[in-house]
């Protein structure tokens, strides 16, 4: 009597177990680091299919980037199809003839994560089907096709008064992601209009900050009710913003233009300040086509590791002259990364006197005390010591080029 009547308690309990891995995974917290990837908007728009989907994610293997850390393979707009009878969304038939769910499956086989794009409004950007309505059936079918990353743009949500109310769309797709059961990173991306990082960490693991970037240094090109910002002009937007990232919930200066803009000092510039903002590195070129030295800057080990630090602290302006910008970011193992950017079309020189500024970040009430304590000096990009904090080091900064350093406590 007494086995028989504990078999039910026996077999809940059971099932239960079985169920376990499952809940831990989805409740394991994503992105504690900046997510790396590829997106395909920047250098495809909407000219996407699934071949090049595939030969990004072999190229990502074979030129090291999946193994410098960057995981994420993103389709951006314009891979959607119409709704089936139900409301299903499906990938255009043309351009992604295998479907989502066989491009999930080869570019897991290759050691990396599908990401997917959709939006808030009833149109894409694009001009493709929105979620708006559809959230928890888009959701639970972005999970069964095996999608780890969702971005959710928004266009076509309303204006004036009719206007969505950006903080509850965006949890209203953050609940139907967690409904779902699936780890999906969940990117925002409202362009900063309403102020997401006072709203979203909660909701999103990183929500854009501007506009979207420009394929060049400095720049405004007007797109009609809209303007695309250069590298500099975003850059100077996240002025005020490093108080609200953190692990888990990053400010998303928007994807990468290195490998698409002319000049190597403005590829090497644009790579080290993303990494100094501790910004998503969501690469945005032509992967197989990729220059070596292209792909040397996106694989530095050193400068990954300043985007990808344990801490996630964002770094700040520390020293600010009429065109060269010294940056600096506590990093873990007080360790301290600066970049020296010089803005300007002309090589700048400058003796960086490290007792003339203390060295510190007043909101995270960490300072170097160089004096006190002394740092060897790495140079980030070649890996090589090249002195201490115990005397000036003199900067030559080439042409919109950014020198960066690693400062190391000495033994
Ligand atoms: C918006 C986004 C871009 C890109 C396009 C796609 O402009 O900000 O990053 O996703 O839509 O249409």
């Amino acid at each position: 009597m007494r086995s028989l009547s504990l078999r039910p308690f026996l077999a809940a309990l059971l099932a239960l177990l079985a169920c376990a891995p499952a809940f831990a995974q989805s409740a394991a917290p994503l992105a504690q680091t900046p997510p790396m990837g590829w997106n395909s908007w920047n250098r495809y728009g909407c000219r996407i299919d699934e071949s090049l989907i595939r030969g990004v994610a072999d190229a990502m293997v074979a030129n090291g980037m999946r193994d410098a850390g960057y995981a994420y393979v993103n389709i951006d707009d314009c891979w959607q199809g119409e709704r089936d009878k139900d409301g299903f969304i499906q990938a255009d038939p043309a351009r992604f003839p295998s479907g989502i769910k066989a491009l999930a499956d080869y570019v897991h086989t290759r050691g990396l994560k599908l990401g997917i794009y959709s939006d808030a409004g009833v149109k894409t950007c694009g001009g493709r089907a929105g979620s708006q309505g559809h959230e928890f059936q888009d959701a639970a079918q972005y999970a069964r096709w095996g999608v780890d990353y969702l971005k959710y743009d928004w266009c076509n949500t309303g204006t004036g008064a009719a206007q969505r109310n950006p903080r509850e769309a965006y949890a209203t797709m953050r609940a139907a992601l967690d409904q779902a059961g699936r780890p999906i990173v969940f990117s925002i991306c409202e362009w900063g209009d309403s102020k997401p990082w006072e709203w979203a960490a909660g909701i999103g693991n990183l929500w854009r900050t501007t506009g979207d970037i420009a394929n060049c240094w400095s720049c405004k090109l007007g797109h009609g009710s809209w303007n695309s910002l250069g590298v500099m002009e975003i850059l100077d937007k996240q002025e005020g913003l490093r108080r609200y990232a953190g692990p888990g919930h990053w400010n998303d200066p928007d994807m990468l233009e290195v490998g698409n803009l002319a000049d190597l000092n403005e590829n090497r510039s644009h790579f080290a300040m993303w990494a100094m903002l501790a910004a998503p590195l969501i690469v945005g070129a032509d992967i197989a086509g990729l220059k070596p030295e292209i792909t040397r800057i996106l694989t530095n080990p050193r400068l990954v590791a300043i985007d990808q630090d344990a801490l996630g602290i964002q770094g700040f302006a520390w020293q600010r002259g009429s065109e060269l910008e010294i940056w600096a970011r506590p990093l873990s193992g007080h360790r301290w990364a600066i970049a020296a950017l010089n803005r300007s079309s002309v090589a700048q020189n400058h003796m960086l006197d490290w007792s003339k500024e203390p060295l510190g970040d007043d909101l995270n009430q960490t300072f170097a005390k160089i004096g006190e304590h002394h740092f060897n000096l790495i140079d980030a990009w070649t890996g090589k010591r090249i002195g201490d904090t115990q005397g000036p080091l003199p900067l030559h900064v080439a042409p919109r080029d950014a020198q960066v350093f690693i400062l190391e406590p000495k033994a």
